[in-house]
């Protein structure tokens, strides 16, 4: 019974109270949670250091044209801003990040209708062949079955291709793995080695605060890790004042344990993203 209560209270208080003041009472929730969490440990010697990270130049590359031709592939529904999928503008910036880094293979954690999946395979293909001769790859990694004919969020959005058929039709399914399995699951276990990892998963302060330790240990030298909805200072970056509070709380007690790690936003991206704005919550996590 009082499980019930403390569930309704928990459905209802959010709806009665100023935005504010929800997030507020989530930060405090999320704190006492990750406090709770037991210390994690990591090296992060293979993470691209902070002054290598030329995001503005990687955002610059003369890509247009490219892009173009991208933009062309992406089905309105799959990848709109009701389909759960990482905004327009952050969509374009996993492009350009996919084509400056070069990157051979790639991990993402988080692939939901597989909006960003596509975009960063064909990032790799129009790569073209890596001197190494290695086959371009990517993993995605969810919590759930996203090829699943009846709950996979593919169908709750109404598209009319799984994410495993729309990669076939974009050609790109000899590069990417579909994975079910818990993100910390797969990190702590997988054998393989990634050259770009892309955490847009689990979203709360405990699950990021797991997953970063174990990316970092899957990275190649050089490796870089991007996270999706980090809110600098906890502070909104859009109009609607949303904030979510789990990946910059993540990263705050990483650094409070002296990891040496620095993020750099993305910030202000040079086209649109969403709600009028060209703001990003894209954040590039580097060596400090
Ligand atoms: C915001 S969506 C990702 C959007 C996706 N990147 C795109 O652009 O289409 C988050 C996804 O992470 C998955 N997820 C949540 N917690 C997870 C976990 N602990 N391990 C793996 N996946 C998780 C959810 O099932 C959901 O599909």
């Amino acid at each position: 019974m009082s499980t019930l209560i403390a569930n309704l209270a928990n459905r209802i208080i959010p709806r009665l109270l100023p935005k504010s003041a929800v997030l507020s009472r989530q930060i405090r929730n999320d704190r006492r949670e990750l406090a709770a969490t037991a210390r994690q440990s990591g090296d992060p010697q293979a993470l691209l250091s902070a002054q290598d990270a030329h995001v503005d130049e990687w955002l610059h590359a003369d890509l247009a044209a490219d892009w173009a031709k991208v933009a062309q592939l992406l089905d309105p529904i799959r990848f709109g801003s009701r389909s759960g999928a990482v905004n327009p503008g952050d969509q374009r910036a996993l492009y350009y990040i996919a084509r400056a880094l070069r990157p051979r293979s790639i991990l993402e954690v988080g692939t939901h209708v597989a909006a960003s999946t596509g975009i960063l395979a064909l990032g790799l293909r129009h790569n073209g062949a890596q001197p190494s001769g290695a086959p371009p790859r990517l993993v995605t990694v969810d919590i759930m079955d996203v090829n699943d004919p009846i709950r996979g969020a593919w169908k709750r959005i109404g598209c009319d291709q799984s994410p495993s058929q729309f990669v076939h039709a974009i050609h790109v399914e000899d590069i990417v793995t579909f994975v079910t399995r818990p993100a910390t699951d797969y990190l702590r276990n997988s054998r393989e080695k990634f050259d770009l990892i892309f955490l847009d998963g689990d979203h709360s302060a405990t699950g990021v605060y797991q997953e970063i330790p174990a990316a970092i240990a899957l990275l190649n030298p050089g490796g870089l890790i991007l996270l999706h909805d980090y809110f600098p200072g906890l502070q909104p970056l859009w109009a609607d004042g949303a904030v979510v509070p789990g990946p910059q709380l993540a990263v705050e007690r990483l650094c409070s344990e002296k990891l040496p790690v620095t993020v750099k936003p993305l910030g202000a991206l040079p086209w649109p993203t969403k709600q009028g704005s060209n703001v990003s919550s894209l954040a590039v996590l580097c060596r400090a």
